[in-house]
């Protein structure tokens, strides 16, 4: 005989779930009255049923012993540990068997009790096979489901569960229509005609669940008795998510080098007629000048305005295309700044925004092409200003960077930042969020930076924008 035996619910119910979960044999959570409150995945394993099938149903339907909880767990106590006590239970087809069982109650007023089948193991008969099916369906990367002739899913794997938005534990032994309730049949991964014998072999598909969409290949096949006739099918999945996006960024760059081609092809048709039209419009300016005519000359100013804003515009489409030669020479990053600052300022006045310029010490030398510096830091500059519209502060400072072989120049503006849906494209020439912008600005100060051995980054977290040009110095 034993003395009493209870358990106490530590911690939260949710703890106790996880315990039992984690026994390797079948086990029941029971109120006063023998009503099922919880049992765990190898309860299912060994009886076939679903958990909705067991939950809020009398114990009976496994244990149909006729006695009450108390008298269970009275009988348990009275036995010795060397002969312990053994019940009858029975499987949802009907078919029974005997095992040991062990009871505990809770201390509590209002007691549950724990019974524990201890010769139910999940895994007791388990072949090789069967224990690599259950060692894959633990894989996290490797989508496995298995149905059975009903269509009923007898095993699926941890990572289907998640992709399929299901809990493993609510779907084992559920029949498929049951399982995916809320999808449409036309939309669900698993469907019964996998039963009749369709094949998938490596299929792509899209699949979106709540909250992500994946990109998977698709394996499918119907399983077979001896006798060749269907007794089951499976669905093997692999997420190449991460691999499709991939090769839509290698499309992205193909499509980006094929539209710079046209671009510089494009670009030298657009010059050379350019050349001859401002030639002559210079020639008109001077003849109307001297004619008097006001009015066309104006006009003719104008239009030779428009055509340089032109030809700059196809300077930078030929700057992107081709390999310019840079004229290399040893800068120094000081009269660069010495230089820019007063543009920078006069821009930062016109749109309320001030200017601080923070130099650590005298800035090193670089090598470089000192005219394309100057593009690469007005025209980030300039993006900070605009971003900032009316009013913020556009801070330039320097420092050496962690590995201590580059430079990196810091201008940071307290802008509203870039969204994380337009970070990664703000460098793709003609990728601009602006009524008037060309979208080439950073792209173009990109190319420059790369040919000089350096890096650009961004950083934007939320509210502001920082950019770091690093450049090895001398
Ligand atoms: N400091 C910044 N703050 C917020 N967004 C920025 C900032 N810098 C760049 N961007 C974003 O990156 C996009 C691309 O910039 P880029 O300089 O290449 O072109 P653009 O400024 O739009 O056009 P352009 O330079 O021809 O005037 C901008 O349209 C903007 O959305
Ligand atoms: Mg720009």
């Amino acid at each position: 005989m034993k003395t009493k035996f209870s358990f106490n619910l530590f911690g939260s119910f949710r703890s106790m779930e996880q315990f039992m979960q984690q026994l390797p044999y079948a086990v029941l959570l029971t109120d006063q009255s023998g009503r099922i409150i919880e049992c765990n995945e190898a309860l299912l394993r060994v009886t076939g049923y679903t958990r909705q099938e067991i939950v809020g149903h009398h114990i009976h339907v496994i244990i149909p012993c006729q006695g009450t909880m108390e008298q269970l767990y009275r009988e348990w106590t009275n036995k010795e540990w060397e002969s312990p006590l053994e019940v009858e239970w029975q499987d949802k087809s009907g078919m029974t068997g005997r095992t040991n069982v062990m009871v505990l109650v809770q201390d509590a007023e209002d007691p549950l009790y724990l019974v524990h089948l201890l010769n139910l193991a999940k895994d007791s008969n388990d072949s090789l096979p069967q224990r690599l099916v259950t060692q894959l369906a633990s894989d996290i990367y490797l989508g496995i489901v298995v149905l059975d002739r009903a269509a009923k899913i007898i095993e699926i794997s941890q990572m289907a569960c998640r992709l399929l938005g299901v809990e493993r534990f609510n779907v084992l032994n559920q029949h498929i229509d049951k399982a995916f309730e809320g999808i449409p049949e036309e939309h669900r991964l698993i469907k019964r005609e996998l039963l009749k014998g369709i094949k998938l072999q490596n299929k792509a598909m899209s699949w979106t669940n709540n909250s992500q969409r994946y990109e998977l290949l698709v394996n499918s096949n119907t399983l077979h008795d001896e006798a060749g006739r269907i007794v089951g099918a499976y669905v093997l999945f692999k997420d190449v998510t991460n691999l499709r996006s991939f090769e839509q960024k290698i499309e992205r760059s193909d499509r980006l080098a094929m539209i710079g081609q046209i671009a510089a092809g494009t670009a030298h048709e657009i010059r050379n007629p350019l050349t001859s039209i401002k030639g002559f419009l210079q020639l008109f300016l001077q003849s109307f000048g001297e004619s008097g005519m006001e009015r066309e000359r104006t006009y003719t100013e104008i239009m030779l305005t428009e055509i340089n804003r032109i030809n700059s515009l196809v300077s930078e489409f030929l700057l992107l295309s081709k390999q310019r030669d840079v004229q290399y020479q040893i800068v120094d990053l000081n009269t660069v700044f010495e230089e820019i600052l007063p543009i920078v300022n006069s821009e930062a006045l016109l749109h309320g925004i001030d200017v601080q310029y923070l130099p650590a010490g005298q800035l090193p030398m670089v090598v470089g092409d000192t005219e394309l510096l100057k593009q690469v830091f007005l025209n980030i500059c300039k993006n900070g200003i605009e971003a900032m519209e009316k009013e913020g502060v556009l801070s330039i400072s320097h420092h050496i960077d962690v590995e201590g072989d580059k430079i990196s120049i810091d201008i940071h503006d307290t802008g509203p930042g870039i969204p994380v849906y337009v970070i990664d494209k703000i460098f793709d020439p003609f990728f601009t969020t602006k009524e008037e912008g060309t979208g080439l600005g950073l792209s173009v100060c990109q190319k420059i930076i790369h040919d000089l051995g350096g890096q650009i980054r961004v950083s934007s977290k939320g509210y502001g924008t920082s950019f770091h040009i690093l450049l090895p110095y001398i």
